[in-house]
């Protein structure tokens, strides 16, 4: 049977057209959706837009138009963006879509119903940037703009009331909120007093927004609305069948700055609703490219987004995959795209498909030789391409990317090593079986790589695959047929010349 795979991206804001934070989040669920989808699970990928709430809003006023003409006018950058970067999304939801309208709607019935929500009248620091009310700390923080004292009445969410459960639920799944160090500092906010939650917003201050079902002149709070997308996707309260199979939710994929909302908020109003928690939370890190003194000093701050433009989407992907541990924090520079690509997508494994493919055009007429009897040289070479797969799925799993890459990586150094030590060229001359054997090993070898590279640079990995006449072969030793006429090509990395050095 094949096991079900839900995972998700945060939905974006539709304020601005998308950026590097969007891109890497949608890449990496790309990425781990095709891993999941090659292991046969049955995956389910949702990505999508936040349209709703004032940031929103006042971007539109901004052009002059109404939100909802706003959105439709920047939606489509979003979707031609997944597309360029061949993003294999299942579903794309937009919180305007009256799909998930009618669901948030329900929703707030069925927790007003239930006693979870009551109005209040309530007075405050309210902080037009975050769209909420600020503690009194915050506000002696001076890191909020545009505060102002505020009194309302309002409907709240009684999140206080889940906060004991919550914390054991924490304490008994360590898997749910990821790394480590994420979920410490949730339980460390835990500590407080959780409160109620504010979910309402007057239609008078804040229009843009899904009407609540009993009380008109109010909109619902947008996260309360946002975090719903997960369950709208899926089916809730709509597709019995889908929602049974779905949920719970694999994975949350989300950046380190809306952990909050998505370790504690949106379980309490899972909590409330009856429903179980997703498996697991990651909050990744961010990349950095605004740091002064890396663009004062190197001018080489870029728009990640540029370098598809100039270098394609493969590398892109890769960079992205392989530079950021999953986690923490990371640092986009043209000078490190460029030493990344040189050194593992032209020198590693552009070269080695280079080699093979000469070799074996120069001394086999271009047909790849058959393997005769392994020597010991072959031996860690093929025992290691056995091994990779399980290796790559099990890091995967662990949702460890960059090592995966690594693994992957390490093979191809370790074959560019072989080749260069068991020099086929010169073999050829004396035992053209015994250079059959070693250029076999190698192609196999790379082919193998290509297979289990493919989640990550779909389009290079499968040239690779068609230019070794293997397209669509499995991560098992032997895939490459001896007899195979390898095709032509061009470099499949060209190597990047830096122009300047800082
Ligand atoms: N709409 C909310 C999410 C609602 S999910 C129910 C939102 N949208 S956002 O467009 O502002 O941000 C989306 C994601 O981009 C967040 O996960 C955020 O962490 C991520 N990033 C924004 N800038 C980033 C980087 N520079 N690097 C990596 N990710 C960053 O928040």
């Amino acid at each position: 049977m094949k096991t079900n795979f839900y995972l998700t991206t945060p939905i974006y804001y539709v304020n601005d057209k998308p950026h590097i934070g969007h891109a890497y989040t949608t890449i990496l669920a790309d990425v781990l959706s095709r891993y999941h989808r090659v292991a046969g699970d049955d995956v389910f990928f949702l990505t999508g837009l936040d349209e709703h709430g004032q940031k929103v809003q006042q971007a539109a006023e901004k052009r002059g138009l109404s939100p909802q003409d706003h959105c439709n006018d920047l939606a489509p950058r979003f979707t031609q963006l997944w597309e360029r970067l061949q993003i294999e999304y299942n579903d794309f939801i937009r919180t305007t879509q009256p799909r998930h309208v009618m669901l948030v709607q329900q929703v707030l019935q069925k927790v007003y119903d239930s006693g979870d929500i009551y109005a209040d009248e309530y007075e405050g620091w309210y902080s037009v940037a975050e769209e909420r009310f600020i503690t009194a700390i915050e506000k002696e923080s001076g890191q909020f703009r545009d505060v102002k004292k505020l009194k309302e009445r309002n409907w709240f969410f009684r999140m206080g009331k889940y906060q004991t459960r919550l914390i054991e639920y924490i304490h008994s799944h360590p898997e749910f909120i990821r790394p480590l160090h994420r979920c410490n500092e949730i339980l460390g906010f835990l500590r407080q007093p959780l409160g109620d939650l504010c979910i309402s917003r007057p239609k008078a201050r804040m229009s843009w927004g899904i009407e609540i079902p009993f009380d008109t002149d109010y909109v619902t709070y947008v996260w309360f609305d946002a975090l719903l997308n997960y369950l709208t996707g899926v089916g809730y309260l709509s597709n019995e069948e889908q929602f049974k199979k779905r949920w719970p939710a694999d994975l949350h994929l989300i950046g380190k700055d809306i952990l909050t909302t998505h370790a504690v908020y949106w379980p309490t109003m899972l909590f409330s609703l009856g429903l179980p928690l997703p498996k697991t939370i990651f909050a990744h890190g961010w990349w950095l490219t605004g740091d002064a003194k890396m663009s004062k000093s190197l001018g080489n701050v870029v728009n990640p987004l540029d370098l598809i433009e100039q270098y394609g989407v493969d590398p892109v992907r890769y960079y992205l995959m392989r530079e950021m541990v999953l986690g923490q924090d990371a640092n986009f520079t043209l000078e490190s795209f460029i030493k990344r690509y040189n050194s593992d997508l032209a020198n590693d494994f552009g070269n080695l498909l280079n080699r093979v493919s000469g070799l074996i055009s120069k001394n086999f007429d271009g047909v790849v030789p058959q393997a005769g009897v392994l020597s010991a040289e072959e031996e860690p070479i093929k025992t290691g391409g056995e091994q990779l797969e399980g290796k790559v799925r099990k890091l995967i799993q662990e949702l460890s990317v960059h090592e995966a890459i690594e693994e992957v990586m390490t093979l191809i150094r370790e074959v560019n090593t072989y080749v260069e030590k068991q020099a086929p060229w010169k073999v050829a001359r004396t035992d053209l079986k015994r250079a059959g054997t070693i250029l076999y090993t190698s192609t196999e070898a790379l082919r193998l790589s290509a297979v289990l590279l493919e989640p990550v640079m779909p389009s290079k990995t499968r040239t690779v695959l068609d230019i070794l006449g293997a397209p669509g072969s499995k991560a098992n030793w032997g895939g490459l047929k001896h007899g195979t006429k390898l095709k032509s090509h061009q470099a499949l990395f060209p190597r990047i010349e830096l122009e300047k050095s800082a």
